[in-house]
């Protein structure tokens, strides 16, 4: 200790003992704190040690290096977004659609009968969504309305559409074979009219109960139940791809069917874009697609206007990207993915064609462009049937898109039918490329100036109409 004098020694004196205890005491407390920092900073040290040697080892890694993705990682955040059946809860640019079937449906929730409607727009506008979105609506209220969403690509006759009402109604499949249509119908109306419900059918692509000649029948038994079967309520909601499906009603039908028309227009470019941009921010992790790929799939989309060959796109796209181990989705990944997905339609097609159709395809594919004429006589070089049969089936494959029709304004009349590949073109040759054609090339039958919807509507699918119609030729 050293030595002081007065009272500059006393105060020196005070603060040294004072300082000393208060650096004992400040050492003892510091070795403490330093204790715990060491303890509970272990973790984050840790982590932040780790942290630091990946930057060094990143700063040796090359660009392609840092966007290699690691065979247990994925870029796809929610893959069930891209699924066919996914219903988003973002649904924009349908407002005015989803409001028009809810008032025509509201009747159903105070127990009146519904008004029917009739959703109409080429593929992939979203009616089939907009119904089950009204559907999901209804559901809380589903003890007084019975709601049955039918197929008709997949339930294409008459016994199985009623089917599949009786499933919902009855809670149990009906009785096997043996059993009529009436039988089955007159069961499910009974349980219908005793629990005092209303029901709501669902007709989706009723397009295809037209082929083997179940439309009238099925349309007939639904909106005249009431008068067979008093107290009972039935709403039938049809959705198709073409309006004009109404004029091959019969007049039983038609005299009774007077559907509010609900349109599904196609969507704009920038509303493809903005329902797309909504999937990829859900259905992908962030980075993975670049505002110029986006529009590069945004741009491929709106050359059918389909947005579900839009959700395929993306996700095949993203399927690519992490086949090349890729964080992120290239260009040349959705060329590649658009290339795949207009021969999988392609095969998908075919698998759903007849041997007749499937020939009909073939020489059409292979001319790229022919005359419904010459196309006839190509056709039955190998096919044994007559004309009135290759117009009804070549009829059925232009409603279906497989081929599409144009009046060439040659030939008898003017009234030459120039018949080329559908939808997707020749994916085989790449003759016909979508973007070859506009829009309203995809639409099934293609209205000539001067047509009514009827007389286009007798063209496009067989078998309806006034005789005299049928007899005219189109070729
Ligand atoms: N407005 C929309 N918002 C979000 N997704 C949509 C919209 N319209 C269509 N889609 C999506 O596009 C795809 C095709 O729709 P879909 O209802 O099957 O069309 P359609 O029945 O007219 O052929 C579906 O995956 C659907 O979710
Ligand atoms: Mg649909």
């Amino acid at each position: 200790m050293p030595e002081f004098s007065g009272c500059s020694e006393m105060i020196l004196k005070w603060f040294w003992n004072d300082f000393e205890m208060i650096l004992k005491w400040f050492w003892n407390d510091f070795e403490m704190i330093l204790n715990g920092f060491r303890t509970d900073l272990k973790p984050i040290w840790t982590d932040f040690e780790k942290l630091f040697r990946r930057r060094n080892a990143g700063m040796q890694m090359t660009d392609t290096d840092r966007n290699m993705l690691m065979w247990d990682e994925t870029i796809f955040r929610e893959p069930e977004i891209f699924e066919l059946d996914y219903l988003p809860p973002y649904f924009p640019h349908r407002d005015e659609q989803l409001d028009a079937i809810r008032y025509a449906l509201k009747p159903a929730l105070r127990n009146v009968r519904p008004l029917n409607c009739l959703l109409y727009g080429p593929p992939g506008t979203g009616k089939t969504s907009a119904a089950k979105k009204v559907i999901e609506d209804f559901l809380p209220y589903a003890d007084h309305v019975i709601m049955v969403k039918v197929n008709c690509q997949i339930d294409s006759t008459r016994f199985a559409v009623v089917s599949r009402i009786y499933r919902a109604i009855m809670g149990v499949a009906p009785p096997g074979s043996g059993v009529s249509f009436n039988r089955i119908f007159e069961k499910f109306i009974g349980k219908l009219i005793e629990t005092d419900r209303t029901l709501i059918v669902v007709l989706d692509d009723i397009n295809y109960l037209f082929y083997e000649g179940n439309a009238n029948e099925v349309m007939y038994s639904l909106l005249r139940a009431h008068e067979q079967y008093p107290g009972s309520r039935i709403g039938v909601m049809t959705i198709v791809n073409d309006p004009a499906v109404i004029y091959g009603f019969d007049q039983r039908v038609s005299s009774v069917y007077l559907p509010e028309e609900i349109e599904f227009r196609p969507y704009s470019l920038r509303e493809i874009d903005d329902i797309l941009s909504d999937r990829i921010r859900n259905g992908f992790y962030p980075g993975v697609v670049s505002d110029d790929v986006r529009s590069c799939i945004v741009r491929h989309v709106a050359e059918t206007g389909d947005l579900r060959s839009g959700m395929d796109l993306l996700k095949r796209s993203g399927m690519n990207a992490e086949k090349r181990s890729s964080r992120t989705i290239s260009e040349e990944d959705v060329e590649k993915a658009y290339a795949a997905s207009r021969t999988v339609y392609h095969d998908r097609l075919l698998e759903t064609l007849s041997a007749h159709e499937k020939l009909i395809l073939e020489i059409v594919e292979k001319e790229g462009e022919i005359t419904a004429g010459d196309l006839f006589d190509r056709f039955s070089e190998k096919a044994d049937i007559g004309y009135t049969r290759y117009y009804e089936i070549l009829n059925k494959m232009i409603a279906a898109g497989t081929v599409t029709a144009d009046f060439s304004g040659k030939g008898v009349k003017g009234r030459t039918r120039l018949i080329r590949p559908g939808i997707f073109g020749n994916s085989a040759s790449g003759k016909t490329r979508p973007s070859d054609r506009k829009i309203t090339d995809f639409r099934c039958g293609i209205r000539r100036k001067t047509d009514s919807p009827a007389d286009m509507f007798r063209r496009i699918l067989p078998g309806t109409g006034r005789p005299a119609d049928k007899k005219e030729s189109c070729f």
